[in-house]
């Protein structure tokens, strides 16, 4: 029953599972080497507990908030991931069901629709980017986000070009000729649903990047505009400060991990951060954002907004990472499964999951507002923090 509710992060991503190719399933489930980090985003808020109270409890609780100057319903916002080839509707659907719910979206420089069609379907849209190509072409790639009214920009440096897995990765194919199709055609024809919500639009996934060049250029795919991120010297800090100059208006930088590099993105300019490791898709071994993010919340929560990303599959989770410091969080798998399972709604779904669970968990801890979560909530375990 692909089009019904379902109740958990986990039942959708069960449901993904079943209805994707094993190709783009695995491309969603991604991490790398031998999964250390991937485990340990998930496994940091299995280790936490909770300090739960049972009676006395607020009858309201309230849990809107703002991060880079976007109201957010809910402390929960979309991270740029590209949607290739998992919905027809790709990240317009996830923009309408994110305008729907009342949060702001990143969208990834490497998505498949266009800035264009995004912000039309959700204006709390921010900008991704890679520091991929010549300064020209970024600052245009700038400038066409600037125009279309997109609300900041996210530059995301924690990319490390790390291609192996130790559960083999998936093939992903280059575009979508009749040689790929013919390839990837078993593995298509045992999942007649995905076919056929491709086959309803009158499309196969496109495997396009249109963000990167201008509107009217052809569009490059996936590994031509991956090949020039490769092809480009990584950025210093002083890029990082050219680049938002360029921008000049709201600035997060995302997959900061270290205390001193938290600090180098304030003076960098930032006004917010994102302490990430990519979803465990960068260099294995990193820990979770979990066990860091007290230290970067403390040593500069105050100057710029401190969200969090990797791991969250349910409210609860969201509730953990603001009582160590985060103002909000931001998912990645999560809504991604929802994609998968049931297009926009999939998506609403999993923010309504995530909504629900926020305030089970404030219900439970006593707590009538976020702005009062604290560690005192959590029964956190010695070592915890790196
Ligand atoms: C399939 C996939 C594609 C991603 N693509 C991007 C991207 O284009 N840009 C980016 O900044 N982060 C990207 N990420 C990382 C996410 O933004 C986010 O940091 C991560 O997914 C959070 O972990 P979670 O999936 O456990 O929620 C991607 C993650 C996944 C799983």
């Amino acid at each position: 029953m692909p089009n019904s509710w379902f109740e958990s992060v986990a039942v959708a991503q069960r449901r993904a599972k079943r209805l994707l190719p094993r190709s783009v399933y695995k491309a969603l489930v991604a991490g790398t080497e031998r999964g250390q980090t991937l485990d340990d985003n998930e496994a940091a808020f299995r280790e936490l507990g909770v300090k739960p109270l049972t009676a006395g409890q607020p009858a309201e609780r309230a849990m809107a908030t703002e991060v880079m100057g976007q109201p957010l319903s809910m402390p929960v916002m979309i991270s740029p991931t590209g949607v290739q080839a998992v919905h027809p509707d790709g990240e317009v659907a996830v923009a309408r069901a994110a305008a729907a719910r009342g949060i702001a979206m990143g969208l990834s420089s490497f998505a498949s629709k266009p800035i264009e069609e995004v912000i039309a379907a959700n204006p709390q849209t921010f900008f991704q980017i890679y520091w991929a190509g010549d300064r020209d072409s970024m600052a245009a790639r700038l400038d066409r986000a600037k125009a279309n009214g997109a609300v900041g920009l996210i530059v995301t440096l924690d990319w490390s070009f790390v291609h192996s897995r130790d559960w083999g990765s998936p093939d992903i194919p280059q575009d979508m000729s009749l040689r790929t199709m013919a390839k990837h055609a078993p593995e298509v024809a045992v999942k007649p649903l995905w076919l056929w919500e491709w086959v309803r639009t009158g499309a196969l996934p496109g495997l396009g990047v249109p963000n990167f060049v201008q509107p009217g250029e052809r569009v490059p795919g996936f590994f031509e505009a991956y090949g020039t991120w490769m092809g480009t010297p990584p950025p210093t800090w002083d890029d990082i400060a050219w680049l938002r100059e360029q921008w000049g208006g709201e600035f997060m930088v995302k997959g900061i991990m270290r205390v001193d590099e938290a600090k180098r993105a304030v003076d960098a300019g930032a006004t917010a951060i994102s302490v990430s490791n990519h979803g465990g898709n960068n260099l294995d071994g990193t820990p979770s954002p979990m066990r860091v993010l007290p230290g970067i919340a403390a040593a500069v929560g105050d100057q710029v907004d401190v969200v969090m990303d990797g791991g969250i599959r349910r409210g609860s989770d969201v509730v953990k990472a603001l009582a160590l410091g985060a103002k909000a969080t931001m998912i990645g798998r999560a809504y991604l499964w929802g994609l998968a399972a049931n297009g926009q709604a999939g998506v609403e779904n999993v923010l309504d999951i995530l909504r629900m669970g926020i305030d089970s968990a404030m219900l439970g801890l006593g707590r009538s507002s976020i702005d009062d979560l604290s560690p005192d909530d959590l029964l956190i375990p010695d070592n915890f923090e790196r």
